[in-house]
């Protein structure tokens, strides 16, 4: 548990912590719920479920006109700012689709060569001065950690307001790894759920934030198995491992695709990161061995799926869009309804919803 409030604590004795250490800083409710959303680490396997299930019920209380009202009104008085620093289609849309569910009005930076940066403001004041407008702030940006140093940034000045990361650097997007969870539980939930599943990662492991987010979240998950499938120069980088092997996780670091295949119960593909190359090193590494192509889907169990964070390039035939077992697209639209549901959260509406979900809905 924390000692201090976050506005305590020096940049520099931050910076210092590791995820697991920070984690309790993001959270309120005696630790039981998120304030801000940065790092994976900081969800537990009970918020996981409680995100899940209120995930579910937004979901089934949109299907109505008077259900889509009953969101709308949640947060009318709210306003949230979308400040993305780097190009997003699926996480830029379905957190403005989400604000719109729960009635957030919603204001966007998306190039920040249209804000004050061009003229020399830092990033951190450009921020700064969205917090004086809106009442959270949902950012993507290219430096990792940053969204960290926002939260720690405006927790000393009069006015904090809730920060989602909704991608920084190479290292975290929390929500998309909450998303993969939600379709990863909904796409087990008869065959006994995520506990004792086999996961294998493929691709660009080195540079993939969304894999390093969503291995985390699946170390809270009893008995799984998690396959990193990747050429030698794209495989997961150690402190993944070291936070496996801590958490008592069970793993294989491999680059034999066909053999991981028919051993799994999921496939997350990604793709080649190479906005991050130095020297277009991306080029010289043969990865076709590791697309998913159609004859592929013959070896797979038939109650696996397939998985990608999207955006695709290769890696995954679109022949294979579709077999029942892709759930990319699925993965899409649930990222509408877990975003949803985290807003709702952070901003303390989640009892509302389950009642009103008991009264009306079930
Ligand atoms: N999955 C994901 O983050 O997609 P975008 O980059 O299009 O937001």
């Amino acid at each position: 548990m924390k000692e201090k409030a976050l506005n305590q604590i020096s940049w520099d004795q931050f910076t210092k912590m590791s995820a697991e250490e920070k984690s309790p800083y993001f959270l309120t409710g005696n630790g039981t719920k998120s304030y801000h959303a940065l790092v994976a680490q900081q969800f537990s396997r009970p918020m996981l479920e409680e995100l899940c299930s209120l995930a579910t019920y937004v979901r089934r209380i949109a299907k109505t006109r008077e259900g889509c009202s009953f969101l709308q009104s949640r947060l009318f008085d709210k306003r949230a700012m979308l400040y993305f620093a780097q190009p997003s289609t699926r996480t830029y849309l379905s957190f403005d689709s989400a604000c719109q569910t729960v009635g957030l009005d919603c204001m966007n930076v998306r190039d920040s060569s249209t804000s004050s940066e061009v003229k020399g403001e830092s990033p951190e004041d450009t921020i700064r001065t969205f917090s004086s407008y809106t009442d959270l702030i949902i950012m993507r940006h290219p430096a990792g950690g940053f969204a960290e140093r926002i939260a720690w940034l405006l927790s000393n000045t009069g006015r904090p307001v809730p920060i989602i990361n909704a991608g920084s650097g190479k290292d975290q997007h929390p929500t998309q790894a909450l998303l993969d969870i939600y379709t990863l539980e909904r796409s087990f939930e008869n065959i006994g759920g995520i506990d004792g599943k086999k996961v294998a990662f493929v691709g660009d492991l080195k540079r993939g934030r969304t894999v390093r987010s969503l291995a985390w979240l699946l170390a809270q998950y009893s008995g799984v198995k998690l396959y990193f499938v990747a050429p030698p120069e794209l495989q997961i980088k150690k402190d993944i491992l070291a936070q496996l092997d801590e958490a008592g996780v069970s793993y294989e670091v491999s680059h034999d695709f066909e053999k991981v295949i028919p051993e799994v119960n999921a496939i997350y593909m990604t793709r080649i990161q190479d906005e991050w190359d130095i020297d277009n090193e991306s080029t010289r590494i043969d990865t076709t061995q590791f697309y998913f192509t159609k004859e592929y889907l013959n070896v797979l169990k038939k109650d696996a799926v397939i998985m990608h964070p999207l955006p695709r390039r290769k890696e995954i035939d679109v022949a294979v869009d579709c077999d029942p077992r892709a759930v990319y697209w699925r993965q899409v639209r649930n990222g509408m309804w877990i975003r949803s549901a985290l807003i709702l959260s952070i901003f303390g509406c989640d009892r509302r919803v389950r009642d009103y979900y008991e009264e009306h809905v079930q």
